[in-house]
């Protein structure tokens, strides 16, 4: 995940940007960056590799001012090299930014069509430039940033500095955290409060629309309207110091840092500027493989049930699913024209390890799809898929789970091209569907309150259920597990269809039913499943698209998710299922992090 730091100070700040890109490393990034302001110029450090490289460098080639900006960056737009490192300097102006500009592909066009020269292939870069226009028009720096940012849409976090004001920076947010903090001597401000702990006790976090500007040490702030306002400030707690970043439990941020972790993890395989698949990320000959073999555990079984209908539906390849610990036990059927996929957070579940020997004894190819990339399943496997979410701590998964689908609706689209089952243009627009995921993200986390309210209809429940087909029928499982890991209710996912067949007897009016159904072509279906459900009392909560109608007359709570897209409907909707069981385990109390009984690496059987 890009992080970036500004400073505005009343002496070289120089020191103090390295310290905070050193505390920002954690969140992973692959090239780092700093720019000054001094003497009517911008002077700008950086390179590809670790912050380090980036010390040293800047040891031989010092550089200093009372102003400046610092980055580390988890590549997006363009590869991870020196020039599409931040910052982005354009004659007056430079800036760093975190998150991802989805219009990108056209504002580059039309700055293009007007004579503008891009150095880098990154979608930062259109920032720069957009101000860098403004400030040529004679308008001032607030006035340039706030026309620039206007232009913009997707999920950003931007920082700016301005060569003819030597102690003035703008920073602005939407959708990526941004917070400040503001001692006697300095302003700092950052993607991460936890980065800026060392330098004071108080932290202001930002809120979407706001702008921020400094200039020697005096703030102001506007929100959207463009009103001037002030944003309370929090005393930062030892768990802030400890990575919380403000949030009461791990779980939280995990689910928070989805929009940032699913654009990297995203743009690590999809080519966002020519919508197409980088093929050298799939190093592995695929050319006679008629069949793949999934397993996993857990969540990642879950995941694994996504690709199988992904991989079967989308890329017209035949996979075989198995749950880690039967497999390694069962008659599978291996043969030459089949691979195994094995899929795993940790890289290290001793039962998806045991099944991943037992694949290669039997001399199956093996992929697998990891977080932790340096991991028994990551040093056994012949192609290694990383998710890139970054660390996950709390033992109930969120952002790996999301980070698994998104690696994997790369995969499907790869094969289904190399296979001829999706066509140029088909593939096209489902990397271009795929581009919103972080922004729909930022969208489905905004029912927050919502789902708050929701929980308090479900955590004196003793049971629920979760129904769904298609894609989000492995989606009614993850959200049954999500809510018996953490809260111990007893939760069951079950196929809409299959309700009718058993389940239908536990529905009475005591009985919580979270329905997702999305508009897509199940849509029909689930609503007549959803009028069984409300033929028998069952509390239905519905998830998907939702209009009033169903409100006023078959459920008692909706999430309206108006997305469409078969990648990206049962990333989105894994969302309120996180939101929902979390906050029903903290109604009761429980210990969200480290539920009983429970461990996040299963090194076991
Ligand atoms: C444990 C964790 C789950 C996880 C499962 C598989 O049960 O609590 O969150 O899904 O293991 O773990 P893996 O690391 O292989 O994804």
């Amino acid at each position: 995940m890009c992080g970036i730091i500004g400073i505005s100070a009343k002496a070289d700040v120089s020191n103090d940007i390295m310290t905070c890109l050193k505390s920002l490393s954690y969140r992973g990034y692959d090239s780092a960056g700093m720019a000054m302001v001094g003497d009517g110029q911008i002077s700008e450090r950086k390179i590809k590799g670790k912050v380090s490289n980036l010390e040293d460098y800047i040891k031989n080639n010092p550089i200093s001012g009372n102003c400046g900006i610092g980055h580390t960056r988890w590549a997006t737009h363009g590869e991870p090299n020196t020039i599409n490192a931040h910052p982005h300097t354009i004659s007056k102006i430079s800036i760093v930014h975190n998150g991802i500009i989805e219009n990108y592909h056209e504002l580059k066009t039309t700055l293009k069509d007007n004579g503008v020269n891009f150095i880098s292939d990154t979608d930062t870069e259109i920032i720069s430039q957009l101000i860098n226009i403004e400030l040529m028009n004679n308008k001032q720096p607030l006035d340039a940033f706030i026309h620039a940012i206007s232009k913009l849409e997707g999920a950003y976090a931007i920082a700016a500095i301005f060569s003819d004001y030597n102690n003035l920076m703008i920073a602005s947010k939407v959708g990526s955290p941004l917070v400040f903090m503001k001692s006697k001597n300095k302003t700092i401000i950052s993607s991460d409060a936890y980065s800026i702990a060392e330098f004071g006790n108080n932290i202001t976090y930002l809120e979407d629309g706001d702008i921020i500007t400094s200039q020697n040490n005096k703030i102001h702030i506007f929100d959207r309207a463009l009103n001037k306002i002030k944003r309370p400030s929090k005393r930062i707690s030892k768990r802030t110091k400890d990575g919380l970043n403000g949030h009461e439990h791990f779980m939280m941020k995990e689910i928070k840092e989805q929009p940032d972790v699913l654009s990297y993890a995203l743009s690590n395989y999809l080519d966002f500027t020519e919508f197409d698949i980088k093929e050298n990320k799939f190093d592995f000959d695929f050319s006679n493989v008629e069949r793949i073999i999934i397993s996993a555990c857990g969540t990642a079984y879950f995941a694994g049930m996504v690709a199988k209908y992904w991989l079967e539906n989308i890329a017209n390849i035949k996979v075989d699913l198995e749950i880690a610990s039967e497999f390694r036990y069962k008659k599978m059927f291996f043969d030459e024209k089949s691979i195994s996929l094995f899929i795993s957070q940790s890289g290290e579940t001793a039962d998806t390890l045991a099944a991943l020997k037992y694949a290669k004894q039997n001399k199956q190819r093996v992929i697998s799809i990891v977080n932790a990339e340096e991991s028994s399943i990551s040093n056994e496997s012949d192609l290694v898929l990383p998710i890139f979410a970054g660390q996950e701590i709390g033992v109930a998964s969120t952002k790996a789970f999301t980070c698994q689908l998104a690696t994997i609706a790369s995969l499907v689209l790869y094969l289904g091209g190399l296979k001829g089952a999706i066509t140029k243009e088909q593939k096209e627009t489902y990397i271009q569907e795929l581009m919103h995921i972080p922004s729909q993200i930022l969208q489905s986390l905004e029912f927050e309150q919502t789902i708050k309210k929701i929980s308090k209809d479900i955590y004196k429940s003793s049971s629920a259920l979760f129904i769904g087909r298609g894609s989000t029928l492995p989606l009614a499982f993850e959200g049954a597990l999500k809510l018996k890991e953490i809260s111990y209710i007893h939760a069951e996912g079950i196929a809409s269809g299959e309700l009718k067949h058993g389940a239908i007897a536990l529905v009475d009016k005591n009985l919580p039913v979270i329905v997702l159904a999305p508009d897509d072509l199940f849509y029909v279906k689930n609503l007549s499943n959803m009028n069984e459900v409300y033929a028998r009392s069952g509390k239905i909560t519905m998830i998907g698209k939702v209009d009033n109608e169903h409100l006023k007359g078959l459920a008692i709570n909706g999430i309206d998710i108006d997305i469409t897209g078969k990648f990206n409907i049962p990333i989105i909707m894994a969302v309120p299922l996180q939101l929902l069981a979390y906050h029903v385990a903290k109604l009761k109390n429980k210990d969200i992090d480290q539920p009983r009984n429970l461990a996040k690496s299963v090194t076991v059987e």
